[in-house]
């Protein structure tokens, strides 16, 4: 019998795809940072049973539609807006996503953030490096408080509330802002839900953590950024198309909000000549939500053991289309 083809779409470590190489041949994109082309990966799809997936593929209704052997599609994310789930779904490909293991690190990285924006610790150690640091001053890059401040969640999923966890520890003020309310998870951080322009009007930092969807798609635009305070933080750890990034750029050059901490963006990489990267108050960093070794090295394998368990004919462990599972007769 074959052996099932699986295709990775970036360069792995080899001790990460090692148990895949046991039952199956495996083949993989030759860079670490360099993105698969639209060609290799459309001829890839035409062989594989497996796809391995960053979330800077777009796995649209083309690359499915070639996978005629499809039968998983394993996200290294959590997020899965990359690719065209009911059109999966319909093709009875499972779309598996890494959730949970990356709560923490997430969290963590949305916190510093938030501080690195408030207290402008990126401009400061650019500042020193620079040689420009002449005496102590009393206003010197001084920034805002964090502790005690009112931070507004937008999305309260389990990374949102791991940021709350956080912020409870900042003696912060906690208000969140959600699809449905979550009165268990609000009850223990002794968060409160509030409308989406109550949280606007009322947080010093407001923090995005939304899914991108038809509905979340630049939730974040003008007139959200009037609603906030003048002295407000924003900082997006979502996806960037949530945001107008036109009407965040005026906002900050306006005075109508006073910095953004940004991890991600409309079109990444960001251009280096990006307006938004031209100002002060703004930190940007790429896309390392979730980004520490650690958890980068169990969110691959999450991949590698969802895909074995598809193509031995089990559950996966994170299935994202649970329609998937009856329709194979699964469940
Ligand atoms: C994800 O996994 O979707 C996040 O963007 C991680 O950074």
């Amino acid at each position: 019998m074959n052996k099932p083809y699986i295709f990775v779409t970036r360069k792995l470590p080899d001790t990460v795809i090692e148990r895949l190489l046991s039952f199956a041949e495996v083949k993989m994109w030759p860079y670490e940072d360099v993105p698969v082309t639209r060609e290799v990966l459309l001829e890839e799809a035409k062989k594989a049973d497996a796809l391995l997936t960053m979330l800077s593929d777009c796995i649209d209704k083309e690359v499915i539609e070639a996978g005629q052997n499809l039968k998983i599609i394993a996200n290294l994310a959590v997020g899965f807006d990359n690719i065209d789930i009911p059109f999966a779904t319909e093709r009875r490909i499972a779309v598996c996503n890494t959730p949970d293991i990356l709560t923490d690190t997430t969290a963590d990285l949305t916190f510093a953030l938030l501080l690195a924006t408030a207290r402008r610790l990126v401009e400061a150690a650019e500042f020193v490096k620079a040689g420009e640091w002449k005496s102590w001053s009393p206003l010197l890059l001084a920034g805002y408080d964090v502790h005690h401040k009112t931070i507004g969640i937008v999305g309260m999923g389990k990374i949102g509330q791991a940021v709350a966890k956080r912020a409870t520890g900042f003696d912060m003020n906690i208000l969140y802002h959600n699809r449905s309310r979550n009165e268990e998870a609000a009850q223990m951080l002794g968060a409160t839900y509030c409308s989406f322009d109550e949280l606007l009007k009322q947080s010093d930092f407001v923090v995005c953590l939304t899914p991108l969807t038809d509905e979340t798609h630049h939730l974040f635009d003008k007139e959200a950024f009037k609603k906030m305070k003048k002295t407000a933080i924003f900082v997006n750890v979502s996806r960037g198309p949530v945001v107008d990034e036109d009407a965040l750029y005026e906002a900050l050059v306006n005075g109508e909000i006073a910095g953004a901490g940004l991890d991600v963006f409309y079109k990444e990489p960001i251009d280096a000549t990006h307006p938004l990267l031209t100002l002060k108050n703004v930190v940007a960093l790429p896309h390392i939500g979730s980004a520490s070794m650690e958890t980068r090295f169990a969110m691959m394998e999450l991949c590698c053991r969802n895909i074995t368990s598809v193509l031995n004919g089990e559950k996966p462990e994170t299935l994202v289309n649970k329609e998937w599972l009856c329709e194979t007769k699964r469940c």
